[in-house]
């Protein structure tokens, strides 16, 4: 079962699954999510339990999602049942595999509506509305933009309709090069951001509220979003890595790969934080403002610095990037399932797949304006997406699939795949059979059963 390759084609190298995984990775999750919710769950104390989560819970499930997809060359539900079967399990297992598709329809109409609002910053900061703008107007033009549902539907549309195209061409050609040439460059324009930030007189503060822990400020709830979002930012427990890892060469090391794409995903977050909270202080705004935090700073931030208008419209244009190759990882397991399972063509598989999510998005884009009234447990449904995929589903697949890989995969098929040294190989083991499953449990279930 080890020399197959996928009917969907594999990426020519290892760099290119790091570049396509790093897409998939790098997102909307780590500019805009990142420090908004940072700032929402006080910052210090928060960014700690991120980072323990991204090193001990992250990195490992990551390898054992690549090690069943390039095991198995197939999409995540049939990954899991073959893995299942040649590990002599119940095909039960494959279960995990559509319980992430489903996260992945969720969470994808959520940020195609987010996607959206990047294209809606994309056009303002080109036509120059924004330069000069004070905290106060930006926040105005932020509000002024969620209430106007017409609008949100046009980009949520455009944004819907890109993805799906790429998509229905074949996920190699397009994410390779968007990834490879964007990328770099939307991480230089974070560092001028974080130049720019630098020199404001908020920087100080900025830098103590993302780093300095008040443990007093640490909460189950503030470690269930923390973990939620180290699966979110790292595309993990819902089969989106375990599809890429099908399309992944034999040859390449799987553990230096997946450190790679954490690594790289963790700094393009820690930077987007540095440079956006140093913005926030210095303009008298509120760390916990929610969602339109990077929306409302940014603009106000480059419209005061040299060559704001160039610089601002590029850094919409490449988050925009980020976000695309992101929310095409979003939209490829199933699509990559409806394939194989019903024989559709690739092209009737994406139209299909990308309807379903695009009616879903208007819900999510009328919880600012016509539906607003409509609620789940006290959130629009907006919210109520976000946090039942990011805290709930994913977390919940992570753990499945951590034992998975720990209980049922075999270790010799196992350590076929990962070819880590002994002890190493161990440490990762253990790290499915207890540590994973345990870290996650536990904040589920003091969240569920708060002690008081
Ligand atoms: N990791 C992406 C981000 O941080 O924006 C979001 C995401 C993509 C989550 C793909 C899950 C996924 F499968």
């Amino acid at each position: 079962m080890t020399n197959k390759t996928s009917v969907h084609g594999s990426w020519a190298s290892r760099w290119i699954f790091i570049l396509a995984a790093t897409g998939s990775a790098v997102g909307l999750g780590n500019i805009w999510k990142f420090p908004y919710i940072t700032g929402e769950n006080g910052g210090g104390a928060f960014v700690l339990v991120y980072l323990a989560c991204i090193l001990l819970v992250g990195i490992p499930i990551m390898m054992a999602e690549v090690l069943i997809g390039r095991r198995a060359r197939k999409n995540p539900i049939n990954a899991l049942t073959d893995i299942a079967e040649e590990s002599d399990a119940s095909k039960a297992w494959g279960w995990i595999g559509v319980m992430g598709m489903l996260s992945g329809v969720l969470i994808f109409s959520f940020y195609s509506v987010v996607g959206g609002w990047v294209l809606h910053y994309i056009k303002i900061m080109l036509t120059g509305e924004m330069l000069g703008v004070s905290a106060e107007q930006a926040g105005d033009s932020f509000g002024a933009l969620l209430g106007d549902a017409k609008t949100l539907l046009g980009w949520h549309t455009l944004f819907s309709i890109m993805t799906i195209a790429v998509v229905a061409g074949g996920i190699n050609k397009g994410i390779e090069t968007a990834t490879r040439i964007m990328m770099p460059a939307l991480f230089v324009l974070l560092l001028i951001l974080l130049g720019y930030a630098m020199s404001t007189d908020g920087f100080a503060q900025g830098w103590d509220f993302m780093f300095h822990v008040d443990f007093d400020a640490l909460t189950w709830n503030v470690a269930l979003v923390a973990l939620g979002h180290s699966f979110f930012t790292l595309s993990l427990g819902m089969g989106t890595i375990m599809a890429y890892g099908s399309y992944m060469t034999k040859k390449a090391s799987i553990g230096k790969t997946v450190l790679t794409i954490g690594a790289l995903d963790t700094l393009v977050a820690l930077v987007a934080g540095l440079a956006i909270f140093p913005i926030i202080f210095s303009n008298g705004l509120n760390p916990g403002a929610g969602p339109g935090l990077m929306f409302i700073s940014l603009p106000v931030a480059f419209g005061q610095m040299p060559f704001g208008q160039l610089f601002g419209s590029l850094f919409f244009i490449l988050v925009g990037v980020a976000a695309w190759t992101s929310a095409i990882s979003l939209l490829e397991p199933t699509v990559a399932f409806l394939i194989e399972k019903f024989k559709m063509k690739r092209i009737t598989a994406s139209i299909t797949l990308g309807a379903v999510v695009w009616a879903l998005g208007i819900a999510c884009l009328g919880s600012f304006n016509f539906l607003s009234d409509v609620t789940f447990f006290g959130k629009n449904t907006f919210d109520f997406l976000d946090y039942i995929t990011a805290n709930i589903m994913l977390p919940l697949g992570g753990i499945l699939i951590a034992l998975f890989a720990g209980w049922v995969v075999k270790d010799k098929f196992a350590q076929d795949e990962l070819q880590l040294s002994g002890s190493i190989y161990k440490l990762w083991n253990i790290s499915m059979k207890f540590t994973a499953p345990i870290a996650v449990a536990v904040v589920l279930y003091f969240l569920l059963f708060p002690m008081s």
